[in-house]
């Protein structure tokens, strides 16, 4: 199963590359805000995703970013960003990725994260481990929020929600060695799982941006909670980090 999800993903970059710095204006198109883009790419990378799947899996269930859930009583169901990151994509900037989950009974069972321009093909299966190219990822050991470089997004802002993200934003960036706001929050939670980051927390994210993400973290040692520090993710927010550290994010996003 892993190996499928893996080549997939790696498949679904390289055919995102079809596209990448090749859009033009009328690629791109505004969906329920017009900050909130979708490209021609992220649909052509989703329905070829979902094609692939179906070839092989033709009962199991599909939540896509761009297509919606379909209907299905397996308690198999593959949650797609085929594009995440797609304002970066928009505007050529590498920092983006292809976010492959697949769920059983609610909870991910094994998951992909390409990011092509990157070069790095993350993949995790429940309780088998989190890998980037092989090698086997561990959450950093930082245990204190002065010497931790915290990753987020502004998702809430996409949907001229400003608060209470903004007003989250002011109380913990001053606690923090360094704040990264690069645009992926799939890449973001890789990224914690990988140790590149201390942590990471967004509200407003849907199931697709955090999908294999959320995996990749708990197997790498992680855990995840929404922000009151229960499972709600993403609904009550994401906050992924070492146990130490996911405790004190918390605690400095409470108002
Ligand atoms: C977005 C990215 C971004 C996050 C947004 C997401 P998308 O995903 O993950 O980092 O802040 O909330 O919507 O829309 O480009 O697939």
């Amino acid at each position: 199963m892993i190996d499928f999800i893996k080549d997939l993903a790696k498949r679904a970059g390289d055919k995102s590359l079809e596209y990448f710095g090749k859009l033009s204006d009328s690629d791109v198109s505004g969906k329920a805000t017009k900050k909130d883009l979708v490209s021609i790419a992220d649909k052509a990378v989703e329905q070829f995703i979902i094609t692939e799947i179906k070839k092989r899996y033709p009962d199991h269930g599909v939540f896509g970013e761009e297509s919606g859930r379909s209907d299905s009583d397996s308690p198999y169901c593959w949650v797609i960003d085929p594009i995440d990151g797609t304002q970066n994509f928009v505007n050529s900037h590498p920092f983006y990725c292809i976010s492959i989950a697949l769920f059983y009974n609610g909870s991910p069972i094994a998951g992909s994260i390409c990011a092509p321009v990157l070069g790095k093909l993350f993949y995790a299966e429940k309780g088998k481990g989190a890998f980037e190219n092989g090698k086997k990822l561990s959450v950093s050991v930082c245990h204190t929020l002065d010497t931790a470089s915290v990753a987020t997004g502004f998702a809430e802002l996409r949907q001229n929600r400003p608060e209470p993200t903004l007003s989250r934003f002011c109380k913990i960036a001053p606690m923090l060695r360094d704040v990264k706001r690069c645009g992926s929050a799939a890449i973001d939670l890789a990224f914690v799982a990988a140790g590149i980051y201390d942590g990471f927390w967004e509200e407003g994210l849907a199931l697709y941006d955090v999908g294999a993400g959320i995996l990749m973290v708990t197997e790498a040692g992680g855990v995840v909670c929404d922000f009151n520090g229960k499972d709600d993710v993403p609904g009550s927010g994401v906050i992924a980090a070492s146990p130490e550290l996911a405790v004190q994010i918390r605690s400095a996003l409470q108002l």
